[in-house]
């Protein structure tokens, strides 16, 4: 079996851009396999093989003050073909010898129209006509070539757009082919890649499955290992995988913390237990939750509340079970990236993210994630082919406290039942006018403030619903999405007349950021 290793790759170096992981993805949907890597770990590169090309990200910072992060010139003496991406860019002309100047009232953040110069093989066939809408976001230009250099492409405010050096194989662009905003900007990145570095397609996720269960057969050999399984994609994954290498050796624990969406722990303990057939645990703790939550109305503090008691009950319930060493958790590739500080900088916390983190050390298990290596998208095809139900594999992304922060102030049972019906009305109405599989996600949101109503004949005074939804690549950005009125209308009146405790329907129509995709 050929180990990751062993395959064609392209590395990443990354200098903290919003849209890095973009890159890797893009790769990755050609069929090549790429790692992000940050500067302290780019020593470790000269431990793998097959590296067929090394892309340079873009990033915050500037090479025209001192102290910027940078990477040695011996990296550029391996005959490796580069490719930099705006601040990537920046630092390849500072280190060749070109002048790079901040250009403060003539910056560029958003879109430019990029005109050619002469051919290149980046951009065969990018070009489809004269003038190319590309994605810009960046105060510094290139103003004098590095020596051994020539332009490609330019747009009116910085000449310098697309610069190439074809003995060296190195190639610079200004803009960011990786976001959809660049028109055609997959070329872009698909020529660097299969023209200019030569790589195999060797990366596909199906046969990534075979690989996979073979480590974990290997690394598990006859212990037991234990899984949370809330019935969302990645767990969902993460217990198929896993049952497939070591069968009944894995336990899973699903607990019902009576935040999940209306009929969701019932539909999902059914499927695992009768159609696949793993071993699974049921906890019912409702009830304890609603008491530990009760009065409790500030979003972190019912976040660390639901979290430490999932902890607690997670932990009661492996104690039980004989010979457990792993525990499988669904830690997902952007996971990873983002827990590593790429270039030192530190970054507010927002909210504090509920994942059974803090379990392993707590209970001394060996962790096993076996989908470390994946995107979300990566994530849905392996379930695919693991026969995952398409209702589970397409499931919108779920926040590990649930419902608990779609309720702003405190929780009660009641509250918690009327969400849950307009919700289930709201995702009904998506699937069945196929608009489900066009969002990233969408939910439901209860804004307890009471308001006045009327009904018949009669006054209401009741909560308010919020409904969501957004599109998204990875949920660390994301725009609302753009209902028809016709299906808004549809649904506020299904809302308020199906649901009793509700008289008003808002839509949220603020995109990530200012605001975040939930509500606390
Ligand atoms: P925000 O609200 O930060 O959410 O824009 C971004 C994405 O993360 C999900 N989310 C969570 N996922 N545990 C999770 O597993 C959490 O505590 C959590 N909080 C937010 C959110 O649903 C969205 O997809």
């Amino acid at each position: 079996m050929p180990s990751l290793n062993s395959k064609d790759r392209i590395v990443i170096v990354d200098f903290g851009s919003q849209v890095t992981k973009l890159i890797a993805r893009r790769i990755r949907e050609f069929g090549v396999f790429s790692e992000i890597i940050t500067l302290k770990d780019l020593h470790k590169i000269k431990y793998y093989k097959n590296i067929k090309g090394i892309v340079l990200s873009g990033g915050p910072s500037t090479v025209t003050k001192k102290n910027y992060p940078s990477i040695s010139k011996e990296i550029f003496l391996k005959k490796i073909p580069i490719l930099g991406i705006c601040y990537g860019l920046q630092l390849i002309s500072k280190i060749f010898g070109g002048s790079i100047k901040s250009l403060k009232k003539k910056r560029e953040f958003g879109r430019a129209m990029l005109y050619k110069k002469r051919g290149s093989l980046l951009t065969n066939n990018f070009f489809f006509k004269k003038n190319i809408s590309v994605w810009m976001s960046h105060q510094d230009a290139v103003s004098k070539l590095p020596i051994g250099f020539h332009t490609v492409a330019s747009t009116k405010d910085s000449k310098l757009t697309i610069i190439e050096n074809t003995k060296d194989k190195i190639y610079g662009v200004q803009f960011h082919p990786e976001v959809t905003h660049t028109e055609n900007g997959k070329k872009i990145i698909k020529n660097f890649i299969f023209s200019i570095c030569k790589a195999k397609k060797s990366w596909r996720i199906k046969s990534e499955q075979k690989r996979l269960i073979n480590e974990i057969k290997e690394t598990v050999k006859k212990d037991k290992v234990i899984c949370a399984l809330s019935g969302g994609v990645d767990s969902s994954v993460v217990a198929l995988l896993i049952n497939r290498a070591i069968k009944k050796n894995l336990v899973c624990i699903m607990v019902d913390t009576g935040l999940l969406r209306k009929d969701e722990f019932k539909y999902s303990f059914y499927i695992f237990k009768k159609k696949y057939k793993l071993n699974v645990k049921l906890v019912n703790a409702k009830n304890l939750y609603f008491k530990k939550l009760k009065n409790v109305s500030d979003p972190e503090k019912k976040r660390k509340i639901i979290g430490n008691l999932f902890i607690k009950i997670f932990e009661k319930e492996a104690k039980k079970t004989k010979g457990i060493k792993y525990l499988a958790q669904g830690t997902l590739y952007p996971d990873i990236i983002e827990s590593k500080s790429v270039t030192g900088s530190h970054s507010s916390k927002i909210k504090s993210h509920h994942n059974v983190g803090g379990l392993p050390k707590k209970m001394k298990l060996k962790l096993i994630e076996p989908l470390k290596e994946f995107f979300k998208d990566e994530v849905r095809i392996l379930g695919k082919s693991l026969g995952l139900l398409n209702k589970i594999k397409d499931k919108h992304p779920f926040p590990g406290p649930g419902l608990g922060i779609r309720i702003i102030g405190s929780v009660t049972p009641k509250k918690i039942k009327i969400l849950q019906e307009a919700d289930f009305i709201y995702i009904n109405e998506l699937v069945k006018h196929k608009l489900y599989n066009k969002i990233w996600q969408a939910y439901a949101g209860l804004l307890p403030m009471k308001t006045v109503g009327v009904m018949g004949d009669s006054r209401t005074y009741e909560y308010t619903c919020l409904l969501r939804a957004v599109v998204s690549e990875d949920g660390m950005t994301a725009d609302y999405f753009n209902f028809p009125k016709d299906f808004l209308d549809k649904i506020s009146n299904k809302i308020v007349n199906g649901v009793p405790g509700i008289n008003r329907v808002v839509y949220d129509i603020t995109s990530k950021p200012p605001s975040t995709i939930e509500l606390e």
